[in-house]
C-alpha cells in the first residue's frame, strides 16, 4: 500500500518468523516471564539476588505490576494506522521511541561486559543509556562504544562535594546530555535477598568503577590513608572468601596487579566508597546548588509525591523520573504508575516527566505515556537480556518492548505518542 511503513514492530516480527523457518528461535525470549526465567537460569545466586531482588516482602514490586494491570486500553478501529511515528523528543534530541535504558549498577554480576555492553545495546537502538554512578565500567569507557548516540549520567550524591563536581564535569566531557539525580537511595533499602547471602557487590569492589577512575575520589582515598583512616587488613584468620574478595578488589583497581596487591589503596578505596557514596542528609538546598554546577538539564529520580514534583518545577529543574527504584527501596510504597497522573498534573508542561518501575511490555509503555509520561525507563528487562547474551541480549530485550509498543499503538488506533492520552484507558 502506498506510503505504508512496516515500523519496528512488523519488522521485528518478520525477522523472528523468518528465522523460525530456518529453525532458529530468538535467543532472548519475547515475553517478560520467559526472559526472567531464562536470565534466572543463567545468573549466579548472588547476581540474581541483587538484580531481581527488592525491598522487604516485595510488595512494591508487586504493586508496580498490579498498577499496570489495572489499566486497560480501549482500542479504536478503522483509523488508518499504516504509518506510525513512535519518536519522542527529550531536551531537544529526537529519539526513535519514548524509551531509555535505566541506570543499573553492578551489572557485572550478570555479564562481564556489564555497562559497556548495555551502552552498546542502547547505541544500536539509538535510545539513551543513563550511565549509573555504580557502573562497572567508567562513563568514559561506555561513551567510547556509543559514537554519537545519546547518553545521560545518573548521580548518587557523594558526601564529598569534590566527587560530585568531578562526576558532573566528567559526564559533560563524556557527552552526557542530562544529569539524573537519584534521590530515593540516600541509604540502601532493606533487601532480604542480598542480606540473606551477606552480599553487597560494592563491598567487593563491584560497581565502583566511576569512583576508582575519578581523580578527586582517588585523592580522597590517599588523604584518608595519610590520616590513618581505612586500608587496614581486617583482624582474625583470613577465610577463603575474604582472600578471594581481596584479590577481586585488587584486580579491579587501576594499575598493575602486583603493585596493587602490595598497596593499601584498593582496600581503602572500597572503604572510602562505602563511607562516602551517598548522603542521607541531602535536602532541597543541595539540589539548588546544581544549577550553578552544571549546564546540563537536571532531572530528579525517585519523585512520587506531587508536592515534591511542584517544588522541583518551581526551582527550575528540568525533569523528573517518577520511580520507586523498581521496588528496591521502600517496601509497601506507592506504585510509580499510580503516582504518575498526580505528578504529571502538578508540573504540567514545565518539566519532562519520565517513569520507571515495572515497565515490562509495549502495552506498559503505552499506558505510561497515556497517563502523562514523556518516556519510560526500562530497568530489569535490559539487565536480563544482558545476562542472556551480552550486548545483543540487552539490545533484543529492549527492541522487543519497542516492537510491541509499535504494534500496540497501531492496533489501538493511534499513530503517534501525542495521541496517547488518558482517554484511551479505563480502569
Ligand atoms: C540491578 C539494578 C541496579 C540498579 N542500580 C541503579 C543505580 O545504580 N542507580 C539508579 O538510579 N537506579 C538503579 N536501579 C534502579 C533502576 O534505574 C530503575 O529505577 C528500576 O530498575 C526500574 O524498575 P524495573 O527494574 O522494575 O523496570 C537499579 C535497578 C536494578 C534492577
Amino acid at each position: 500500500m502506498a506510503g505504508e511503513q512496516p515500523g519496528p514492530g512488523r519488522e521485528r516480527q518478520a525477522k523472528i518468523y523468518r528465522d523460525g523457518v530456518f529453525g532458529r528461535r530468538p535467543r532472548v525470549p519475547t515475553d517478560f516471564a520467559g526472559l526472567e526465567a531464562a536470565a534466572r537460569r543463567k545468573a549466579s545466586v548472588r547476581g540474581w539476588a541483587y538484580v531481581a531482588g527488592g525491598a522487604g516482602e516485595g510488595a512494591t514490586m508487586r504493586a508496580n505490576r498490579a498498577a499496570f494491570e489495572r489499566w486497560a486500553i480501549v482500542p479504536r478501529v478503522l483509523r488508518d494506522v499504516s504509518r506510525r511515528d513512535l519518536s519522542a523528543e527529550l531536551f531537544g534530541r529526537r529519539i526513535p521511541a519514548p524509551v531509555l535504558l535505566a541506570p543499573v549498577g553492578a551489572a557485572e554480576l550478570l555479564h562481564p561486559e556489564a555497562d559497556r555492553a548495555i551502552a552498546g545495546a542502547a547505541a544500536d537502538l539509538g535510545l539513551p543509556y543513563i550511565f549509573s554512578s555504580q557502573a562497572c565500567f567508567s562513563m568514559e569507557e561506555c561513551a567510547a562504544v556509543m559514537g554519537e548516540a545519546p547518553r545521560w549520567f545518573q548521580l548518587y550524591w557523594s558526601r564529598d562535594e569534590g566527587v560530585v563536581d568531578s562526576f558532573l564535569s566528567r559526564a559533560k566531557a563524556a557527552g552526557c546530555e542530562a544529569i539524573v539525580v537519584t534521590l530515593d537511595t540516600t541509604m540502601l533499602g532493606w533487601r532480604p535477598q542480598d542480606l540473606n547471602l551477606g552480599s553487597l557487590p560494592f563491598s567487593r569492589g563491584e560497581g565502583i568503577a566511576q569512583y576508582l577512575t575519578d581523580p578527586r575520589f582517588r585523592e580522597l582515598v590517599r588523604e584518608r590513608l595519610a590520616a590513618g583512616i581505612g586500608g587496614a587488613t581486617p583482624g582474625g584468620r583470613p577465610t577463603f572468601a575474604a582472600v578471594k574478595t581481596l584479590l577481586t578488589m585488587t584486580r579491579k583497581f587501576p594499575g598493575s596487579f602486583a603493585a596493587n596487591l602490595r598497596s593499601p589503596e584498593p582496600r581503602a578505596a572500597v572503604e572510602t566508597f562505602l563511607e562516602t557514596y551517598s548522603r542521607p542528609s541531602l535536602t532541597w538546598e543541595d539540589i539548588a546548588t546544581l544549577r550553578d554546577r552544571t549546564d546540563l538539564p537536571v532531572l530528579l529520580k525517585g519523585v512520587l509525591h506531587p508536592d515534591d514534583a511542584r517544588r522541583a518545577a518551581d526551582m527550575g529543574l528540568d525533569g523528573l523520573v517518577v520511580s520507586n527504584h523498581g521496588g528496591r527501596q521502600v517496601d509497601g510504597a506507592i506504585a510509580s504508575l499510580d503516582a504518575l497522573p498526580a505528578v504529571a498534573a502538578a508540573v504540567g508542561d514545565r518539566m519532562t516527566v519520565l517513569l520507571d518501575s515495572g515497565v515490562r511490555t509495549g502495552a506498559d509503555v503505552l499506558k505510561a505515556v497515556a497517563l502523562g509520561a514523556d518516556a519510560v525507563l526500562i530497568g530489569r528487562p535490559h539487565a536480563y537480556g544482558l545476562a542472556l547474551a551480552g550486548r545483543e541480549g540487552a539490545r533484543d530485550a529492549v527492541a522487543n518492548i519497542v516492537a510491541e509498543f509499535d504494534l500496540t499503538l497501531g492496533l489501538s488506533g493511534l499513530t503517534s505518542i501525542a495521541e496517547a492520552t488518558p482517554e484511551i484507558l479505563v480502569n
